[in-house]
């Protein structure tokens, strides 16, 4: 469930080599120089996504900087369908500088797992890049200084359905104080894209009890995101027709 990465620079290549071999015919031979620039043509350039990272990953917008071992971005597939969103990085993201790599991070992907999605194919982000000590809740001036970055993996990411994790970024994403129990189950959206709410997997831990709960909300995700590609596909069929 993501979206092919570009195949251009192997395009070019090929279609160079392709030129090359009708003149040289099977004595294929190119210049050091010519090879170099074909090189260079075809080196992967950085994504938008990763331009973004090392604009912001100094970041001392906010006193979590200070206490922070590491910038927690992100991680996953840039091209993802589905971005999972959780509250802030824990002791365990904050020294390895990824989201969900704790005992919360191996409950996600056990639940990615029972639905039948993997790890690197969605994508994982939070609300705070930077771990409040103590996990304690965000501070909404921390919200305020962090949220833009959010915002804009959002907007380059692109994701056909978005999944809450908890309360605060169910809460914070929809400028609510509605409690999870009101969130959960139904389709809300987030700049014209749907979203789904479920239970943080830290809470989840805490109380097992709602973990088959947390998988039906992750199925119903599922099915919005089925239903978000068919009726895109309706779209551009009936444009089709149209044109
Ligand atoms: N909890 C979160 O909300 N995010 C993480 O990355 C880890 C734990």
């Amino acid at each position: 469930m993501a979206r092919a990465a570009g195949t251009e620079g192997l395009r070019k290549l090929l279609a160079r080599l392709a030129t090359e071999l009708e003149v040289n015919g099977n004595d294929l031979v190119i210049e050091r120089e010519k090879a170099e620039l074909l090189m260079e043509e075809i080196k992967p350039k950085p994504s938008p996504l990763q331009l973004f990272y090392e604009q912001i990953k100094d970041c001392r917008k906010c006193p979590l900087a200070e206490t922070r071992t590491n910038f927690v971005f992100g991680t996953g597939n840039e091209n993802a369908d589905i971005m999972f969103i959780g509250e802030a990085p824990g002791a365990d993201e904050d020294r390895l500088g990824e989201p969900f790599v704790g005992r919360a991070g191996q409950l996600l992907n056990r639940m990615l797992n029972e639905v039948g999605l993997q790890r690197e194919e969605v994508y994982i982000a939070n609300v705070l890049k930077c771990r409040p000590p103590g996990n304690r809740d965000p501070r909404p001036e921390e919200v305020a200084q962090c949220l833009p970055y959010l915002l804009k993996q959002i907007e380059l990411i692109k994701p056909k359905v978005l999944v809450c994790l908890g309360r605060i970024a169910a809460q914070t994403l929809l400028k609510t104080l509605s409690p999870l129990s009101r969130l959960r189950g139904q389709i809300h959206q987030f700049r014209g894209i749907p979203m789904v709410v479920t239970y943080h997997p830290a809470a989840l831990l805490r109380n097992m009890g709602n973990y088959e709960r947390s998988i039906s909300d992750l199925r119903f995700a599922l099915r919005v995101y089925h239903e978000a590609v068919s009726a895109e596909s309706d779209e551009n069929d009936s444009a089709q027709t149209d044109g």
